[in-house]
């Protein structure tokens, strides 16, 4: 049984290009629907392109009411089927109760070795702490941010002279590859974690 991946973007959705363009042949899953909180976000079009459904469920709207937007997002996870969601550079911190719906079934992928850096900045912080290397890391979605079982991990050096952005863009080609390993390891029922290079 195919299962059916739902993938929550906020900006331009290169790694939901990477997850949707995986799922294809014997692959365990299938994506059913990208759905952004911005509706100006990149990564629908990309998604349209592809044939994937889209949905928009814009927060402003919601300002104060985070469990309507919550609500909301569920009826379209729902309508669709999802049985797999993945946070894809989705910018909305989700409430423990929207969690627990998804719980054992949400992945995030992070721009650092988790437990380093949580939260944003992460490329600026490695870069300040003088690490010797760098990475992503994608993740169970727990209750607590960037802090739920790890599934994967994908490391780059630091090289004399990064900033911020050259950092993020060599971490970004990693993100790439390990995320769709990762999908397709976890749609499969596996969770071992997935270690590259
Ligand atoms: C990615 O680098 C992802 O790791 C990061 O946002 C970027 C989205 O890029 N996610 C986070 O920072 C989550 N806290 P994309 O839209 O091109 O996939």
């Amino acid at each position: 049984m195919t299962q059916r991946v739902a993938i929550l973007i906020s900006g331009g959705g290169s790694n939901m290009v990477a997850l949707v363009d995986s799922m294809t042949g014997d692959h365990p899953a299938r994506p059913c629907l990208v759905l952004s909180n911005d509706p100006n976000a990149g990564g629908l079009e990309k998604a349209a392109a592809r044939g994937v459904p889209v949905a928009v469920v814009d927060h402003r709207p919601f300002a104060g009411d985070r469990a309507g937007f919550e609500a909301t997002l569920q009826r379209e996870l729902e309508k669709v089927g999802a049985e797999i969601v993945c946070l894809a550079g989705f910018m909305r911190i989700l409430t423990p109760a929207f969690v627990a719906n998804w719980q054992g079934r949400m992945l995030n992928i992070h721009p650092s070795l988790l437990p380093k850096y949580p939260g944003l900045d992460t490329h600026a912080r490695a870069l300040t702490a003088g690490d010797p290397e760098a990475g992503c890391t994608v993740h169970e979605v727990t209750a607590e941010l960037d802090a739920g079982p790890i599934l994967g991990q994908a490391r780059v050096p630091v090289l004399p002279g990064d900033t911020p952005d050259m950092l993020a863009a060599r971490v970004l080609t990693q993100e790439h590859i390990l995320y769709p390993a990762v999908l397709r390891r976890f749609a499969a029922g596996d969770r071992r974690p997935v270690f590259l290079p």
